[in-house]
């Protein structure tokens, strides 16, 4: 079947740029000499997750316990899981996958890293522990340095937990106004994370993991020394974040939402059939907006994480004069500007390029990989929905 042939709205992956995306990422991480752990919560799908490995992955990272569950089932055995796992009944769970798999988790507390150690001890195991710490993005974690080494100190003496090294997820980056500052945030983060584990180990703590994770930061962050791990998500995919951070480049949009325009109701709008349920309701940090006007080609491409996405033709042109708009509507997406009812029929497909993938592709029960415009595979995102 031929792309415009699918029925609306539909994740597609472009098989080639995602080969691109994924194996660009491997080889820069062997030049630099650091470990890749991709995040997989990105694209939630086993099969996306495997090809991260052949390319030389050394395992994978997931946000949620039941996430790891679901790559673990389809094979994967190196298992970095970054939520904190809080409760006996989920580190019941953690035990129970860990005797399956390879499996790493974070600590930023001694009464969470307290009863996971209690409970693993019990059953004779010892699990592969990462101290969270927090380079800014004020979430999850301890601050580096002297909190770190406080925590370090308690965790360490933990029969049921092996601290092995320290974690972070220098966030912030996605702040950054420009590519100088987002060079001097991820390097900041890297310095503040190496300088810790230095301190760590000066106190007898043998910490041999260094890992930070986003993708604007991954090729920064690798270059500086004592890094020994990155762990970049979005990059599989890329979006229009990355764009305007200057991460990816157009031909680097692997995953788009392909929809039809089924109104065009007026000249400046017309009005596809992927609403916030289709093509995602936000960007995770920029905090979208939506103009009230269609925005000069010039300020659109400066910062194309005006609206919600781009709009792209199905020969690959991005209409920059265009701008959609999942927020009016669960079904409804709106594409705005001038050349609407010029451009637009009802019954034409367009893609919208997500402003944030992560968010979009964990919508879709499966993601079809195209080929020179032909549907190759489909995909299942075997762990949509799998958030505990
Ligand atoms: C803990 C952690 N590590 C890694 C990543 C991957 O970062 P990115 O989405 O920038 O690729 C994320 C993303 O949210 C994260 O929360």
């Amino acid at each position: 079947m031929r792309k415009e042939e699918l029925d609306t709205p539909a994740l597609i992956v472009d098989l080639d740029i995602l080969k691109r995306n994924i194996t660009s990422m491997a080889d820069f991480a062997r030049a630099a000499g650091v470990k890749l752990r991709p995040m997989t919560k990105t694209h939630k799908c086993p099969a996306i997750a495997h090809l991260q490995l052949e390319a030389g992955a050394a395992g994978i990272q997931v946000a949620k316990l039941s996430e790891g569950e679901v790559m673990e089932a389809a094979g994967i055995k190196d298992i970095f899981i970054s939520n904190q796992i809080v409760g006996a009944q989920k580190i019941e769970r953690l035990i129970r996958l860990a005797r399956r798999a390879k499996i790493r988790i974070a600590v930023d507390s001694v009464e969470n890293a307290r009863e996971i150690s209690r409970l693993a001890e019990g059953k004779g195991m010892k699990i592969d522990t990462l101290l969270d710490i927090d380079t800014g993005i004020k979430r999850t974690g301890v601050p580096p340095g002297e909190p770190a080494l406080e925590l370090a100190k308690e965790v360490v003496k933990l029969p049921g937990l092996n601290l092995m090294g320290i974690y972070t997820h220098e966030g912030i980056v996605y702040r950054a106004k420009n590519k100088e500052e987002l060079h001097e945030i991820a390097t900041r983060a890297a310095r503040d994370m190496v300088e810790t584990a230095e301190l760590l180990r000066d106190n007898g703590i043998d910490i041999r993991e260094v890992s930070l994770g986003s993708t604007p930061g991954a090729k920064i962050v690798a270059k500086v020394k004592g890094v020994t791990e990155i762990r970049p998500g979005a990059y599989v995919f890329n979006d229009t974040q990355q764009y305007g951070l200057g991460v990816c480049a157009e031909k680097d949009f692997a995953a788009t939402v392909l929809t039809t325009i089924i109104s065009v109701p007026a000249n400046d709008r017309a009005i596809c059939d992927a609403g916030s349920k289709a093509a995602g309701p936000d960007s995770c940090t920029f905090g979208a907006f939506t103009p009230p006007n269609t925005p000069p080609v010039e300020a659109r491409r400066k910062d194309p994480t005006t609206g919600l996405g781009l709009v792209r033709t199905l020969d690959g042109e991005i209409l920059w004069d265009i701008v959609f708009d999942s927020k009016i509507g669960e079904e409804y997406g709106l594409l705005r500007g001038e050349r609407c009812r010029e451009l637009f029929k009802v019954g034409d497909k367009v893609e919208i390029i997500p402003i944030h993938c992560c968010g979009t592709v964990f919508l879709y029960d499966e993601v079809i990989g195209i080929r020179d415009n032909e549907v190759e595979v489909i995909w299942p995102i075997s762990a949509r929905g799998k958030i505990s």
